[in-house]
């Protein structure tokens, strides 16, 4: 089941450490194949409910399409790709991710992701 249609986005973050990164998988569909404990702890989702799910099960709808259309062109071309993500927990709060996406050996994609610190962050998050 795809919860995306029933939450209701709440202004609170939900909270991680610097030194907590998270991670999940998909296939060539985006379907989530694996994830770590963070990435289900932030979500708020038990990591079984979460596997066999599309990822978009956590889109923000603040995030831009255009974002996930270069992450998509990106990975579907064999190149990884670097991008700010809005996510959304099942509580309705959000969380900010730098994350790193790319193929990988078996044909889907990793997503290895951090909690934004650099400057840039600021400016990226306001617009
Ligand atoms: C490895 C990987 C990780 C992804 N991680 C996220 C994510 O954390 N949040 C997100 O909204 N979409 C993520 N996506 C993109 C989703 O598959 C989807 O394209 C996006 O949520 C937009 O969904 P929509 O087209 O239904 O609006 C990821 C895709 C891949 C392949």
């Amino acid at each position: 089941m795809n919860h995306k249609s029933k939450i209701v986005p709440i202004n609170a973050p939900r909270d991680f450490a610097i030194n907590e990164l998270f991670f999940s998988t998909t296939d060539r569909k985006g379907i989530i194949a694996s994830g770590n404990g963070v990435f289900a702890r932030v979500s708020h989702y038990p990591i079984k409910e979460m596997i066999g799910k599309p990822h978009n099960t956590i889109r923000h709808p603040d995030m831009p399409r255009a974002v996930f259309k270069l992450l998509w062109d990106y990975l579907l071309a064999g190149k990884p790709i670097a991008a700010y993500v809005k996510n959304m927990a099942s509580d309705g709060r959000y969380y900010w991710v730098l994350a790193l996406a790319a193929p990988v050996e078996d044909g889907g994609f990793l997503s290895v992701r951090f909690k934004p610190s650099s400057e840039l962050f600021a400016i990226v998050s306001e617009v």
